[in-house]
């Protein structure tokens, strides 16, 4: 597996994280497969993707419980993980008490906590000092955000005074592109790290848009679509990916998407296999609203 630097904090973290969702409920708990998801998610440890994403929201707290039971018997220092606080609890009382309970949930403190989605019915500067205090007393080593544009993201900075914002999470795949419009030159720009989510659009990333081209270079390298979907994006330096897979086999799969490298000419290739998706802005929340394929050659 390789590992990248976070940012300015010489952190290094492996390029290909777990993500959780699903794991131990959805928006509520799901207490049938516990047995299975803790080996789920000891596999992925264990294949190298030592970075491990998830959120209080996640199985209403369930899936932090699940990390936590997961991590028992590994080095503390092994394991990078992340949690996030969600939307309704940014006032300062109510993100300390998160951060508190996710904590609690997991058995140990985070290594980065994130502000799960923006609420613009919260003043910003509260959120972002309260995430400070998270950190001063000790339950995140690191701070920063999720589904923030690049404009927010700059602002959210503006409100740190002693530990810098070093993640922007944001959907990001090589058939979702719109990260590039400001997110990812952003982050590259201020070394920020930028965590992909829905990486492998649910496991059709090989079936989707540009799944041809995909599947020519997968055949190239011996790979298969959903390695180097994963490995186009690791390219960029700035980001590091969060598939979530439960499967053994796609577990195995998706660690197999590093210690490679596309070719730069196989990364352009891909890269100008073209898309233009379309977005529209609803609730606050980006949705695919429609696309259209153009040529590639
Ligand atoms: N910050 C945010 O707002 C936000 C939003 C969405 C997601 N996330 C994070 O990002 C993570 C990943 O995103 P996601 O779960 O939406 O989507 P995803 O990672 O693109 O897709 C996950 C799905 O793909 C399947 N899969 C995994 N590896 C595969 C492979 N090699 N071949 C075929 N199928 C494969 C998994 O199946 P199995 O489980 O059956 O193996 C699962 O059903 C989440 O789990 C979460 O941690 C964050």
């Amino acid at each position: 597996m390789y590992y990248k630097l976070l940012n300015r904090t010489g952190e290094k973290v492996p390029e290909i994280g777990l993500g959780t969702w699903g794991i131990g409920g959805a928006t509520s708990a799901d207490l049938t497969a516990d047995e299975a998801f803790v080996a789920a998610i000891r596999n992925a440890i264990e294949a190298g993707m030592k970075l491990i994403d998830t959120a209080e929201m996640y199985g209403a707290g369930h899936t932090e419980e699940l990390v936590g039971r997961a991590i028992k018997g590994y080095k503390r220092d092994e394991v990078f993980i992340i949690s996030k606080v969600w939307h309704s609890h940014l006032r300062r009382d109510d993100l300390l008490d998160s951060a508190k309970k996710s904590v609690q949930r997991l058995g140990t403190y985070m290594d980065l906590f994130l502000v799960h989605w923006p609420n613009p019915s919260v003043p910003l500067q509260e959120t972002i000092r309260a995430m400070e205090e998270v950190a001063e007393q000790g339950l995140t080593r690191y701070i920063g955000v999720s589904n923030f544009s690049a404009e927010l993201l700059d602002e959210a900075r503006s409100f740190t005074s002693k530990y810098e914002i070093v993640v922007d999470e944001v959907k990001y795949s090589i058939t979702d592109r719109a990260a590039e419009k400001d997110v990812l030159p952003y982050c590259e720009k201020n070394s920020i790290a930028l965590i992909a989510y829905t990486p492998i659009e649910h496991g059709k990333i090989g079936e989707g848009p540009i799944g041809d081209a995909i599947q020519k270079v997968a055949k190239k390298y011996s790979k298969t679509p959903v390695q180097v979907a994963l490995n186009w994006l690791t390219y960029h330096e700035p980001v590091i990916a969060i598939p979530k897979a439960s499967k053994k086999e796609h577990i195995i799969e998706d660690a197999g998407a590093s210690d490679w490298r596309l070719s730069s000419e196989d990364f352009e290739f891909l890269t100008r296999a073209r898309w233009i998706f379309c977005k529209t802005r609803k609730f606050g929340l980006v949705h695919k609203a429609s696309c259209l394929r153009l040529s590639w050659s």
